[in-house]
């Protein structure tokens, strides 16, 4: 499926960048107050990596699984009112998307090329009426190429591990807590960045967003603007 842009009633908005940059917190937030969906495209790697995990296919096979096969796993995202609801096996899943298991893994799942086209058609699909704030790694280069606005979020390393761990419940993170993290979350980031596939990747055509030092209603209010610019 390519992807349809002269069939959208409304603009579709693209979020990239690195783990712990604000993405799907700030797309979530634009989102409701657009009256937009919000596609955490993340949440599809997560739960294709889950629904590996439950299926018991140890990791070593993952990379021998064809399109097909990834497919069979049945992970789904479905609108439901305001929300894209994404299920497992006909299950709602959420929470488990986070857990170590999972985020220790999606990355080198996301590097699989079978995983990659399965999932491709699921996001597009789930922006074929527009009015949808995407955030990911690739929305704005390779899923929504022809996104009416593009923004690229980065901020500062140690800035992204101590967001990572106030998400977590670590109020005041020590130094050390923030030193491991950052080491977790730029392993991720290579990762992310090498891979042959769909690469992380600034869009040519992206605004440029560095959150290092915003709020984040400021954050917020600078990707309403550009919406509202176009
Ligand atoms: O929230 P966080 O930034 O930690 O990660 P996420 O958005 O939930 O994405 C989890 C992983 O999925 C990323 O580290 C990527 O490996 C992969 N991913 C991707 O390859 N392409 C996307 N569009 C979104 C996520």
């Amino acid at each position: 499926m390519i992807d349809a842009h002269e069939d959208r009633v409304g603009p579709i908005v693209t979020l990239d960048g690195p783990a712990g940059s604000g993405k799907s917190t700030t797309a979530r937030e634009v989102a409701r107050r657009l009256g937009f969906r919000h596609l955490d495209s993340g949440a599809l790697y997560r739960a294709l990596t889950l629904a590996l995990l439950e299926s018991g296919i140890a990791q070593e096979e993952w990379a021998e699984m064809d399109e097909h096969a990834m497919r069979a796993l049945d992970v789904t995202v479905t609108p439901r009112g305001t929300e894209l609801e994404v299920t497992v096996g006909g299950r709602r899943v959420g929470r488990e998307l986070r857990s170590e298991e999972v985020t220790s893994r999606v990355a080198y799942l996301a590097s699989l090329p079978a995983a990659r086209a399965c999932l491709l058609n699921l996001q597009r699909a789930a922006g074929a009426q527009g009015r949808l704030v995407a955030d990911g790694r690739d929305m704005g280069s390779v899923v929504f190429p022809h996104a009416d606005v593009k923004v690229y979020l980065v901020a500062d390393l140690g800035e992204r591990a101590r967001r990572r761990l106030k998400d977590g419940g670590v109020e005041e993170p020590s130094g050390d807590d923030v030193e491991s993290q950052s080491a977790v979350i730029a392993r991720r980031d290579r990762h992310d960045s090498e891979r042959e596939h769909s690469p992380l990747r600034k869009p040519e055509d992206a605004h440029l967003l560095d959150t290092t030092r915003l709020t984040f209603e400021d954050q917020v209010t600078a990707v309403i603007e550009l919406v509202e610019g176009v």
